[in-house]
């Protein structure tokens, strides 16, 4: 049975060690965030989803056993002080990730994702309980790349604001560790996509257009290639690197090591409905700066957690398409003013 009872795929690869953990997932509503839930809620962990709700959902959780939920903002320092005490894990997720609309909000990007993450893990240090704190990081940091696949060495040229505030996490995070010789580890996911849709990323994206009837698909830049990593997969490997001692210190990537263009992509998702379509470039969509290829190295994720992935993209896709056929999808915002291409689920 995976999350959502539909075919198990998941607690295969997860040690006995979690029950009765007390564990802390920020953004644990979130599209990523509620796998990892749903993921130790089924280890038997004691787990608090911290969640300000901006796009995570609450039925996306609701109904795991042994989750309790507080509502609030990775900022707030009280909030955090207060729901970081006595856990004994920290895994944090909560951030704004979705790059086109950091564009028109680099300071909310900014407060959130880094000075958000400095609080959640001062925090972690101060509460004398918890024993490990995870961050997660993004491949964006990266920008596009100089080679391929991309391990951990490569370097950091971050071409989005969104970006540019996850590196600044990693490095606080990185620094804090060493200045106080605190148990961090840092995951760094490439593209995920999967159940439990929050934000229109363009697996979903490319499904709904299809799911609603559309021939022609209406795309941005089709050439850009990334590597797309199930998201049962990447919450394995985030559960992993919070208990694996020797992930301490150490940034770790998480991906399949495959690039598959955009283009690639919705064929992919068109072959699987069975459907023949064009793709029509939408100039709307085309994001400034984009980062032309990501590709993941894993094999640092291989020593380290006993890591692979083990969902194909075929695999993945029929799944995610299987789900948005049953789940109506809404996207929330905390802001106004978004470009509406991106925003809109209709055709
Ligand atoms: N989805 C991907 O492909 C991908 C790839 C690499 C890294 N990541 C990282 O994974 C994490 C989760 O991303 P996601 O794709 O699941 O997106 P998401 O939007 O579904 O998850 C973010 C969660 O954080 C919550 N949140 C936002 N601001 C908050 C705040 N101020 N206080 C408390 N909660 C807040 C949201 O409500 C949501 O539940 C992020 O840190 C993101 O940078 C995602």
């Amino acid at each position: 049975m995976n999350s959502f009872g539909e075919g198990n795929h998941l607690t295969r690869g997860l040690p006995g060690k979690l029950a009765d953990l007390r564990i802390l997932v920020t953004g644990g509503a979130g599209f990523i965030g509620s796998e990892v839930t749903a993921q130790l809620s089924r280890q038997g962990s004691r787990v608090t989803v911290m969640d300000d709700f901006t796009s995570g959902k609450i039925e996306y959780i609701n109904s795991l056993d042994g989750v309790t939920v507080v509502r609030g903002d990775v900022c707030d320092r009280e909030k955090i002080a207060s729901a970081t005490r006595d856990q004994e894990i920290v895994i944090h997720l909560a951030a704004m990730p979705f790059i086109p609309d950091c564009y028109y909000y680099p300071e909310d990007f900014f407060r959130v994702n880094a000075m958000g993450s400095i609080n959640v893990i001062w925090h972690c240090i101060q509460s004398k309980s918890v024993e490990r704190f995870v961050q997660v990081s993004s491949s964006e940091v990266y920008g596009t790349a100089l080679y391929e696949p991309m391990d951990e060495k490569h370097p950091t040229l971050p071409h989005s604001t969104y970006a540019v505030s996850k590196l600044a996490a990693d490095r606080a995070v990185f620094t804090m560790h060493k200045e106080h010789g605190y148990p961090a580890a840092i995951v760094r996911p490439f593209n995920s996509y999967g159940p439990r849709v929050t934000q229109p990323y363009i697996v979903p994206e490319i499904a709904l257009q299809l799911l609603n009837g559309r021939n022609t698909l209406m795309l941005g830049n089709v050439d850009a290639i990334r590597d797309f990593t199930y998201v049962e997969d990447t919450a394995r490997a985030i559960i992993l690197a919070s208990i694996e001692k020797q992930a301490v210190g150490e940034t770790i990537n998480v991906g399949t090591g495959v690039g598959v263009s955009i283009r690639e992509l919705a064929l992919q998702q068109a072959k699987i409905l069975g459907r023949e379509v064009t793709i029509q470039l939408d100039e709307k969509r085309l994001r400034p700066y984009d980062v032309g290829k990501l590709i993941c190295d894993f094999g640092k994720a291989r020593r380290i957690l006993n890591w692979r992935p083990m969902i194909s993209l075929e695999e993945g896709l029929a799944l995610t398409i299987d789900w948005l056929k049953a789940h109506p999808i809404s996207y929330r915002t905390p802001f106004a003013g978004w470009p509406s291409v991106y925003r809109s689920t209709g055709s």
